[in-house]
């Protein structure tokens, strides 16, 4: 059983962090038994529970204190910072560290036979995207006129299916944007996977045990460099 005694880490279920989330963990000296399809993974050896979500919800469950540590990309935390901001309510984490794995970059991308374009191209045009509330603000400040349209996947097929003239997608490697026969333009984030906290978290247990794991995941980090 999970209780409100054992610190609780949000990670995400399947997707690109997902292995790193779980070797960071296992390099921490945490162990779990993951067993495919379980929501909370119980640590046999230290009180740590880490459930396991979709990204989009890791910083919400961190803000609302549902969870005390999170594992999410920082495009990730920033699109939801800004959804909340703009609603008025809590968006506020604390960030304990950045890690070394998850590096992408949010990037504009059009269909390819259009050749290279500037920004003024993108006036009046339809972008697809699963960060609204960043591409609005970037071209806020752009001063590009532009409308948003929101997708949670596949926005990679948006163009060719008509749904949109250009897409705002996390770009790793590149193979999904030329697999869709998709140009990249600029850069409007560069991400990386950080480690957060709820800011309220008072547990004196608990903060005790995240002071025991922040030296382990500095020498972590340090090992790697
Ligand atoms: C991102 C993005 C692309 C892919 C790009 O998805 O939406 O699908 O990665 O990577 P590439 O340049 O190496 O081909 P992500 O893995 O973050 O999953 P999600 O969109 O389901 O959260
Ligand atoms: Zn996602
Ligand atoms: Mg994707």
């Amino acid at each position: 059983m999970s209780n409100n005694n054992r610190l609780r880490i949000a990670i995400q279920k399947g997707g690109r962090l997902s292995k790193d989330c779980q070797d960071l963990l296992k390099q921490l000296g945490v162990k779990l038994n993951l067993r495919e399809q379980r929501l909370i993974a119980h640590s046999t050896n230290m009180p740590i529970d880490v459930l396991r979500v979709r990204d989009d919800d890791i910083p919400g469950l961190v803000m609302d204190g549902v969870c005390d540590l999170g594992i999410v990309g920082e495009n990730v935390l920033v699109e939801v910072q800004a959804e909340r901001q703009r609603q008025g309510v809590q968006s506020e984490v604390t960030k304990l560290s950045k890690l070394d794995f998850g590096y992408c970059r949010l990037a504009l991308a059009w269909p390819q036979e259009l050749g290279k374009q500037d920004k003024s191209w993108f006036e009046g045009k339809r972008i697809a995207t699963t960060y609204p509330e960043i591409l609005t603000q970037y071209l806020k400040r752009e001063g590009i006129n532009a409308s948003t349209v929101m997708l949670t996947g596949s926005v990679e097929v948006a163009p060719r299916a008509g749904l949109a003239d250009a897409i705002c997608d996390l770009v790793s490697t590149g193979a999904t944007l030329e697999a869709n026969g998709l140009m990249q333009g600029d850069t409007i984030l560069e991400s990386n996977a950080c480690l957060i906290q709820n800011k309220d978290l008072q547990d004196a247990n608990k903060l005790a045990l995240i002071n025991k794991l922040m030296p382990r995941l500095r020498g972590v980090r340090q090992a790697k460099e």
